[in-house]
């Protein structure tokens, strides 16, 4: 056993407190006052040490996302082969060996709760783990008042068979996504971006992505893993993409291969690196230095409907964008409205302007016998013979707002 103990028993609140609060520990720890004294960010760098040590050097609610890869504490036990005989190239190294449960709690408890104090107030941290560890890990979240929002299964499109044929195929790991705290609301989530790019469909918790293979795999030049856990970048991607923005600062701080600074770099993010392990960190420097960051227009994320400006039918009727007298139609054409004058619309029956004026979405309801209607999609123009939905002259009314801001 080395380190923990001791990095447990120095890490808990209590001395995060004194950090940032009390003069007297000013001589104390130089190291980290320098810091939060000064607050200029490590932006873009893998810190190379002991990630809770590493912490508290840095400023309070510094971080908007946290993707953390811990230990998993495998506990394995000797070696593993194949049916050929070929041996498995397991994760055995000393990173990943505790003494006991206990052990590795205390560690647990003492790097969350190093992380949870360099988070803002609505950043999130996404936690992976396997079955070893990611029970003990989502306890300990919630003993220290993050609030857990999912756990997102990644299901493994093709994973490591089971060799030894006495348990299930280990085909997924899980991710905790959690806020700082319960009172979090203002957490960023892509929700629309997410669901836009998923055929229109809400973005689910289990994620069926391919582990780390073929290229993106770093070996080193006898053709060896450079890191038994190398994450897959698609991962990465996706959870920068869900629930941060461009330009948001990312933490990794078990940064490994650096997977989560190469994603971050190409999505436009900044990231901040925690490693031990100073040959992970070469690597991991290498690897990053040569991902170009994609062009700003691929990576912003999509407007939400949420956040565009409201508009009036009325306005869109002011700027000329269709005309006072216009007939509008369903997409079956089994109704006929005509736009008036002051934004609303009359429905048509039998041929007549009957006296049923209302909104476009009242008259759209009505006219369904329905009790709500989204008037903007279901009333259409009609060009030429080709049908186009209300939406595309609100869409063209802010792009006018817009361009005149
Ligand atoms: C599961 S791996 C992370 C792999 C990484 N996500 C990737 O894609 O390459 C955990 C990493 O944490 C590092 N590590 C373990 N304990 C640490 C500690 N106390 N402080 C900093 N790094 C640590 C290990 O050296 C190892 O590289």
């Amino acid at each position: 056993m080395f380190m923990r103990i001791a990095r447990a028993g120095t890490a808990g609140s209590k001395t995060q407190i004194k950090v940032t609060r009390t003069e007297p520990l000013r001589a104390r720890r130089p190291a980290v006052l320098t810091a939060v004294s000064n607050p200029v960010l490590p932006f873009n760098q893998i810190l190379i040490g002991d990630c809770i040590e590493r912490l508290e050097r840095l400023p309070a609610a510094c971080v908007d996302l946290v993707f953390a890869d811990p230990p998993y504490n495998l506990q394995l036990e000797g070696t593993l082969s194949r049916p050929d005989q070929s041996l498995v190239d397991g994760v055995d190294d000393a990173w990943d060996k505790f003494s006991s449960f206990g052990d590795y709690d205390a560690f647990t408890r003492a790097w969350l709760a190093a992380i949870r104090r360099v988070m803002k107030p609505d950043a999130t941290i996404f936690v992976i783990g396997s079955y070893h560890n990611i029970f003990r890990v989502g306890t300990i979240l919630q003993d220290l008042g993050f609030w857990i929002l999912n756990d997102i299964v990644w299901h493994k499109a093709n994973p490591m068979p089971n060799f030894r044929g006495r348990r299930f195929t280990n085909a997924h790991e899980t991710m905790i996504w959690a806020a700082r705290s319960a009172d979090t609301k203002a957490y960023t989530f892509n929700y629309e971006a997410l669901k836009a790019g998923n055929e229109d469909c809400q973005m689910r918790s289990d994620w069926f992505l391919p582990i780390c293979t073929g290229a993106e795999r770093l070996k080193n030049d006898k053709g060896a893993k450079v890191h038994p856990t190398q994450k897959p970048e698609a991962l990465l991607a996706r959870i920068l993409l869900s629930a941060s923005n461009v330009g948001d600062v990312v933490l990794d701080p078990f940064f490994g291969s650096g997977t989560t600074g190469a994603v971050a770099k190409r999505l436009g993010r900044s990231f901040i690196g925690l490693e031990r392990d100073a040959a992970y960190a070469k690597a991991a420097k290498a690897r990053i230095a040569a991902v170009e960051p994609l062009p700003e227009g691929a990576v912003a994320i999509a407007p939400s409907k949420r956040t565009q400006p409201r508009v009036a039918f009325a306005e869109v009727v002011e700027a000329g964008l269709i005309a006072a007298g216009d007939i509008l139609v369903d997409e079956k054409k089994r109704y006929r409205a005509m736009v008036r004058a002051d934004g609303t619309v009359s429905l048509f029956d039998n041929g007549s302007s009957a006296a049923i004026v209302g909104s476009i979405h009242k008259i759209g309801a009505l006219a369904q016998g329905l009790p709500a209607c989204n008037g903007w999609t279901f009333w259409h123009t009609e060009n030429g013979g080709k049908l186009a939905p209300l939406d595309n002259l609100r869409n063209a009314f802010r792009a006018t707002m817009q361009a005149a801001e």
